[in-house]
C-alpha cells in the first residue's frame, strides 16, 4: 500500500469511527436523522458538522426539549410582583446622596477598579441593518457609529479619572468578523489594543418546534443561533477575559447593550450607588413611557429583584396602577447593569444559574430530501439565556433609577416605526445636548442640531469651565473637543 492508500484508508477509518460514535450519541437523543446526509458530504463538511454536534449538550437540549426545566409561571409571578425600592432620580430612596455616590464611584474609578463590557451580538434584524449594530451611524451631527460614541465615552472617562478601563465587545458569529474589521481599519477607535478585547458568544441549536428534533440549516450544518445575552458569563470567561480583568485589579465589570447610545458607560454616580449597597449586580431603571412598552420590568417578588421581560408580563398586571394613577410597575429595564467579578467568577461555576428561554421564530431549515424550506409560520424554537436572570441569585442586588432622556435612546426599529429608531434616538441626542448648551449659557436656534462628543463634556456640569464666551449657535453643530468653531 502507497503511502497515499495508507492515508486515505486511515482517513476512511477514522471517519467511519467517527460517524458511529456520533450516530451512537445522537441516536439515545433520538436527533440521528442530522447525519442522514453524511455520506455524500466531504470530509471538511464532515468535521463542521462533527464539531458543531460536539458543541452541544445533547442531555441537556433533551431536557429542554421536554420542558423538564421548570416553565416559569409569569402570571402568577405578576401577581406577586411589586415595584422594587430603587435610588430615585431626584436621589431619594438612599442612606447617602447623589454626591456621596459621586464622590465612591469616582475613587473607584481613579483606583482602576472598573472594566466594561458591551453586548454587540444581535442582528439587527428589526433595524433592517445588515453589518453589526454597532456600527449603525448614530450621531445625528457628526454620524459617528455606536461603536465611536462608546469608544469615546471610555476615552473620556479614562482621561478624567486617569485610569484605564479594558472594554470587553461581545460578538456572535453574525457580527465577529465585521466587528473586529471595523476596530482594524478604524485604529480601535482610539482605544489601546492592549485595553481592547473582541470576544464570541456561544451558540444554541434551535428545533423544530413541534418535535423537538434538530433543524439543519444546510445537509452539513446544524440552524444555530446565538445563546443570548446571558451567554456573556461564560463567554466572557471562555475567552479569558474574567481571568484579565481579575489580574488587572479589577473588581466591577459595568455593563451595556451595543444599542442605546445615551447608555452611561462606567458612569461615577452609579457605580457609587452600586459600591454603597454593597450590591454583587446593580441596574439602572427608567419609568416606563407607557404601560406596555417594549421593555423589560424590573420587580420585587419574594424579596427577590428580578426582570419580567414585556413579551412575559400579562397586560393586566402592565397596566396596573396606584390610586394616583401611577403605575404599579414602573421600572423599565434598560439594560445598564454593574457586576462584581466575583460574583460573575462565582457563577461561571453554577452551570444552572441562568435558566432558558423559549422562542417561537421561522427558521428556514432543510428537509429530508436536503431542500432549503422558508417556513411562512414560526416553525422552530429557540432558546436563549438573559443576563438578568443574574438578579435573583446576586445578594444586594440593587436598582437605581435615571431619567430617560438622559439615559435611554434605544434603537432598535427602522425610521418609520413609532419608537425605538434611528431618529428618536438622534432627536434624544440633540435634546438632551442643546439642554446642556442651554444651562451653560449659550443659545440654540430652533431646529438647530447639537451634538457634543463626550470627550468635551461627559455631563452638563464639564461644560462651563470650557465655556469662553457667550455663544450663539444658529447652525447644525458638532462640538467635538471644542466649544468654539
Ligand atoms: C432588551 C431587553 C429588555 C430591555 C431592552 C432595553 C432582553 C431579553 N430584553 O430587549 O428587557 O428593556 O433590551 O433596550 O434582553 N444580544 C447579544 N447576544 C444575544 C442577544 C442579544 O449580544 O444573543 C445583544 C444585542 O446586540 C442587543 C441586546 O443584546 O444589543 C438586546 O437584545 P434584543 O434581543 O434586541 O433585546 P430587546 O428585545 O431589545
Amino acid at each position: 500500500m502507497s503511502s497515499k492508500q495508507h492515508e486515505l484508508s486511515e482517513t476512511l477509518t477514522d471517519n467511519l469511527v467517527n460517524f458511529n460514535n456520533l450516530h451512537e450519541m445522537l441516536t439515545q437523543y433520538g436527533q440521528q436523522h442530522v447525519l442522514q446526509h453524511w455520506s455524500h458530504l466531504n470530509s471538511q463538511e464532515q468535521s463542521n458538522l462533527t464539531a458543531q454536534l460536539s458543541g452541544i449538550d445533547l442531555a441537556e437540549l433533551a431536557s429542554l426539549v421536554n420542558g423538564q426545566d421548570e416553565d416559569t409561571d409569569f402570571g402568577a409571578l405578576a401577581r406577586r410582583a411589586s415595584s422594587p425600592p430603587a435610588v430615585r432620580a431626584d436621589g431619594s430612596g438612599a442612606d447617602w446622596s447623589p454626591v456621596q455616590a459621586r464622590e465612591r464611584g469616582e475613587r473607584a474609578l481613579r483606583n482602576g477598579e472598573l472594566g466594561a463590557v458591551i453586548v454587540a451580538g444581535g442582528q439587527g434584524t428589526r433595524l433592517g441593518f445588515d453589518q453589526p449594530k454597532g456600527m449603525f451611524p448614530i450621531g445625528p451631527v457628526s454620524g459617528r457609529t455606536l461603536f465611536q460614541f462608546f469608544a469615546d465615552r471610555l476615552l473620556a472617562v479614562n482621561e478624567k479619572y486617569g485610569c484605564r478601563i479594558p472594554l470587553y465587545i461581545m460578538t456572535s458569529d453574525a457580527t465577529d468578523q465585521e466587528t473586529r474589521k471595523y476596530f482594524a481599519a478604524n485604529e480601535n477607535l482610539g482605544i489601546p489594543a492592549e485595553d481592547l478585547y473582541i470576544f464570541k458568544q456561544g451558540v444554541m441549536p434551535a428545533v423544530d418546534a413541534a418535535t423537538g428534533k434538530l433543524l439543519m440549516q444546510s445537509t452539513s450544518s446544524l440552524a444555530l443561533s446565538p445563546d443570548g445575552h446571558g451567554g456573556t458569563v461564560s463567554a466572557l470567561h471562555g475567552c479569558g477575559c474574567l481571568a484579565d480583568a481579575a489580574k488587572r485589579g479589577i473588581q466591577h465589570l459595568a455593563y451595556i447593550q451595543v444599542d442605546n447610545p445615551l447608555a452611561h458607560l462606567c458612569e461615577p454616580e452609579l457605580i457609587g450607588h452600586h459600591l454603597m449597597a454593597a450590591s454583587e449586580m446593580t441596574t439602572q431603571v427608567v419609568q416606563k413611557r407607557h404601560p406596555t412598552e417594549k421593555v423589560g420590568n424590573v420587580v420585587l417578588v419574594d424579596g427577590q429583584v428580578q426582570i419580567i421581560e414585556y413579551s412575559d408580563l400579562p397586560e393586566s398586571a402592565a397596566e396596573a396602577t396606584h390610586e394616583d394613577g401611577s403605575l404599579k410597575l414602573w421600572a423599565g429595564n434598560i439594560a445598564v447593569h454593574l457586576f462584581n467579578l466575583d460574583f460573575l467568577q462565582r457563577v461561571v461555576g453554577q452551570a444552572d444559574s441562568l435558566p432558558f428561554h423559549r422562542a417561537l421564530k421561522k427558521v428556514p431549515f432543510c428537509d429530508d430530501r436536503g431542500q432549503l424550506v422558508t417556513p411562512a409560520e414560526p416553525n422552530a424554537t429557540k432558546f436563549e439565556r438573559f443576563i438578568f436572570d443574574l438578579l435573583p441569585i446576586a445578594n444586594n442586588a440593587f436598582v437605581v433609577e435615571s431619567r430617560a432622556s438622559e439615559a435611554f435612546a434605544p434603537v432598535k426599529n427602522a425610521n418609520g416605526a413609532e419608537t425605538d429608531t434611528p431618529n428618536t434616538a438622534k432627536k434624544a441626542i440633540v435634546d438632551l445636548h442643546r439642554h446642556w448648551l442651554e444651562e451653560a449659557g449659550l443659545c440654540v436656534d430652533q431646529g438647530v442640531q447639537v451634538e457634543i462628543n463626550p470627550r468635551l463634556a461627559l455631563k452638563v456640569s464639564d461644560l462651563p469651565k470650557k465655556i469662553a464666551t457667550n455663544q450663539r449657535i444658529d447652525t447644525d453643530r458638532y462640538f467635538d473637543t471644542q466649544l468654539e468653531s
